[in-house]
C-alpha cells in the first residue's frame, strides 16, 4: 500500500461501488466512533457563520476530508469541519461549511452530508446561509427565518433511482420548513431584541451573482431572498423526514437594489459581523427544539393545504372553505 493513501482516500476508492446508503453508513460509523455524543439536532453553518461551532462544549472536531466519502468544501468562509459537542447539555452536530453545486459537485454529493446526518440520528436540522435581500424591508445584517423556498437550480437532488431506505419517491414539501420551530425562533429573537424577519428563499446555482433584471423577476415570483445553497439540503431533509429551520443572514441587498456592486468580501464580513446575534439566537432556540424532540406531545405543523385534501361536496356535504395561508 502506498504510504500516501489516507484511510479516507482508500475508503473513497473502495466506496466507488457502494450504494449511497452504504456510503452514508460508513461515514456515520466513522463519526460515531469519535464521539460519545448522540445528537438529534444538526446545524449547518453557512458563509461567515462558522464560529458558532467553536462555542460547543467537549467538542469532537472531525475534518470533512477524513470522513469516508464526504465532499470537501472549496469555498472561502467554509472551514470544512464537523464539530460534535454540547450546548447547555444538548448534544449538537455542527457543520462548519458546506459544499455547493457551483463548486462542480453533483447535487447528490451536495446532499451527502445530510444523508450522513440522518444516519447519525439527526431529526431536526438548522440550515443557515448568507443571502441577498430582495424584500426591501430587509437590511444588511438582518436575520430571516425561511418560511418556504423556490428551487431554481435547474435540477433536483432526488433525481435518479429512489432508495426507499432514505424516503419515498415523491416526498411532500409542504411542512418541511417546520412552522413550530420558526415560532420558537421568532419568540426567542423577540426576547433577545433581535431584528428577525420571515421570507421565501430562492436558490440559484451561482457562482455569478444575479443581474438586477433577475432580481426583479425573483421578486415577481415571490422570492424575498436569494442564495446559492440550502435548497438541495432542504429537499434531502424532507425526503428523510427531517424537520428544517432555515435562517438566512442578509449579507447584502440583492443586485440592483442599492447603487453598488456585490462582493464576496462584503458577504463574508457581514456574516462575521452578525455572528454574535446569530449565536445568541441558536443558543436560545436549540434547547427549545431539544425539549420539543423529547416531549411526548411533539410539535405538529398546521395540516398542509392540498387540493386532494379538500372534501368532495357530493360525498360529505358542503366542503369547508380551505384555510388560506397568508404571505
Ligand atoms: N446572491 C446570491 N447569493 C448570495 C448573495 C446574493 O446577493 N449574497 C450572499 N449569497
Amino acid at each position: 500500500m502506498s504510504p500516501n493513501l489516507t484511510s479516507a482516500t482508500l475508503q473513497r476508492a473502495r466506496g466507488a461501488n457502494l450504494s449511497t446508503f452504504a456510503q452514508a453508513q460508513q461515514a456515520a460509523k466513522y463519526i460515531l466512533a469519535r464521539t460519545r455524543q448522540r445528537p438529534r439536532i444538526a446545524v449547518v453553518l453557512g458563509s461567515g457563520l462558522g464560529a458558532f461551532a467553536d462555542s460547543l462544549a467537549n467538542p469532537a472536531v472531525i475534518d470533512y476530508r477524513n470522513i469516508p466519502h464526504f465532499p470537501v468544501s472549496t469555498a472561502i468562509g467554509h472551514a470544512g469541519r464537523l464539530v460534535i459537542g454540547t450546548l447547555q447539555g444538548v448534544p449538537v452536530a455542527a457543520m462548519q461549511g458546506r459544499v455547493h453545486f457551483y463548486e462542480g459537485y453533483s447535487l447528490a454529493q451536495v446532499i451527502f452530508p445530510m444523508r450522513v446526518l440522518a444516519q447519525l440520528g439527526i431529526r431536526t436540522t438548522i440550515l443557515t446561509n448568507a443571502a441577498g435581500g430582495i424584500c426591501t424591508d430587509y437590511h444588511q445584517g438582518c436575520l430571516v427565518l425561511l418560511r418556504d423556498h423556490i428551487n431554481l437550480q435547474g435540477s433536483n437532488p432526488l433525481i435518479g433511482p429512489n432508495d426507499e431506505r432514505f424516503g419515498v419517491r415523491f416526498p411532500d414539501m409542504t411542512t418541511v420548513h417546520w412552522a413550530p420551530y420558526r415560532a420558537f425562533a421568532r419568540e426567542e429573537a423577540r426576547h433577545l431584541g433581535l431584528d428577525v424577519f420571515e421570507g421565501v428563499y430562492a436558490a440559484l446555482t451561482g457562482p455569478s451573482y444575479e443581474t438586477p433584471a433577475e432580481i426583479r423577476y425573483l421578486r415577481g415570483i415571490g422570492a424575498d431572498l436569494v442564495g446559492m445553497s440550502t435548497v438541495p439540503e432542504i429537499i434531502a431533509a424532507a425526503h428523510m423526514g427531517i424537520r428544517v429551520l432555515g435562517i438566512s443572514c442578509v449579507t447584502n441587498m440583492a443586485a440592483g437594489i442599492l447603487d453598488q456592486p456585490i462582493t464576496a468580501e462584503e458577504v463574508l464580513e457581514t456574516g462575521e459581523r452578525v455572528q454574535g446575534q446569530f449565536s445568541a439566537l441558536l443558543n436560545a432556540v436549540i434547547p427549545r427544539i431539544s425539549a420539543d424532540l423529547t416531549s411526548p406531545t411533539q410539535s405538529a405543523p398546521e395540516p398542509p393545504q392540498t387540493a386532494s385534501a379538500q372534501v368532495s361536496p357530493k360525498a360529505n356535504g358542503p366542503a369547508k372553505k380551505p384555510k388560506r395561508r397568508g404571505r
